[in-house]
């Protein structure tokens, strides 16, 4: 009995961290979870090396460049690096700075240069040990493995998570972010979906999708602050439940979520309207069971 619960709980920690319940020797590096951990374990370097040590209430922030500029250095240099490999580095049998889906995207003229040199890197880096399943697969029958949370694309997170973290020091900086970022942002995709000079790219981690989620993630944030801490006119319910219990969700999620009530084998594969049912449906229960933990006070932190 003990070896099989030993093995199950292995099988559970190779499912957290990649859902590859095989072997080791297939088990995925990276992951959401693992690029979190990352990210905040380098924004908090950081923050306790070169962060202001004491919080003064201060309104106005155009200062906050001069006064984190080592912080600011190190963030523009990682954003140089990031810009020199995704468009400098050469990558054998590839077009240099691809930034394409490869298989039968770009007329099939480059199948094998799935995600360009992060696809190359982590390909080099990882071996066996990628992910196989990447969404690109599907509509570009691309055979490369490529993973949507890699090494390159972690630069990025960094640089999001600090654009965040600077936010989160004043308000003022917020609406001032808001327009930058969503400058950048349009300017960098020429206001395409998918072309411009760098394209907008979850898979990617592009620096047009940093700067286009910053801005409307800037925007929600100054418009919440708003309605809920200076007007009070709503709590933030019941999203504070899901939010205060993100990666029990998140986990939750990750391991039941293919599986009756959260999902079902459906009637009407083609149409969409079931699969937005089925979304809305996990989400909503998702929602309950975390209302349910916020009524016992369980809050799962790591
Ligand atoms: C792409 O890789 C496959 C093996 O994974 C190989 O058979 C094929 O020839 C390659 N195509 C090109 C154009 O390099």
């Amino acid at each position: 009995h003990s070896t099989g619960s030993t093995r199950s709980s292995i099988r559970f920690m190779l499912c957290v961290a990649g859902c590859v319940p095989v072997s080791w020797s297939w088990l995925r590096i990276p992951g959401v979870l693992q690029r979190l951990g990352f990210t905040y374990f380098v924004l908090s370097l950081l923050q306790t090396f070169w962060g202001q040590k004491e919080i003064p209430l201060k309104m106005v922030s155009s200062s906050d460049v001069v006064l984190y500029w080592p912080q600011w250095l190190i963030i523009i240099l990682l954003e140089t690096l990031w810009l020199c490999i995704t468009f400098l580095m050469p990558v054998p049998n590839c077009p240099t700075g691809y930034l394409g889906a490869g298989g039968i995207g770009d007329n099939g003229l480059h199948p094998n240069c799935t995600g360009g040199a992060a696809g190359y890197i982590d390909r080099w880096m990882f071996g066996d040990n990628m992910y196989r399943y990447p969404t690109c697969k599907d509509m570009y029958h691309t055979t490369q493995p490529f993973d949507p949370e890699g090494v390159l694309g972690t630069i990025n997170s960094v640089v999001m998570g600090f654009l965040g973290m600077q936010v989160g020091g004043s308000i003022i900086s917020c609406m001032f972010s808001e327009s930058i970022t969503g400058i950048s942002a349009a300017i960098l995709s020429k206001c395409t979906r998918d072309g411009g000079f760098i394209p907008v790219n979850k898979n990617l981690w592009s620096l047009s999708y940093v700067t286009c989620m910053g801005c409307f993630s800037f925007l929600l944030l100054g418009a919440m602050y708003f309605v809920i801490d200076i007007k009070g006119w709503w709590g933030g319910q019941p999203f504070i439940y899901p939010g205060m219990n993100s990666t029990f969700v998140y986990v939750g999620h990750s391991l039941l979520g293919f599986y009756f009530p959260f999902s079902w084998e459906m009637a009407f594969q083609a149409s969409h309207w079931e699969w937005l049912f089925q979304s809305l449906w996990g989400t909503s229960l998702w929602v309950l069971i975390s209302y349910f933990l916020y009524r016992k006070k369980f809050f799962l932190k790591i």
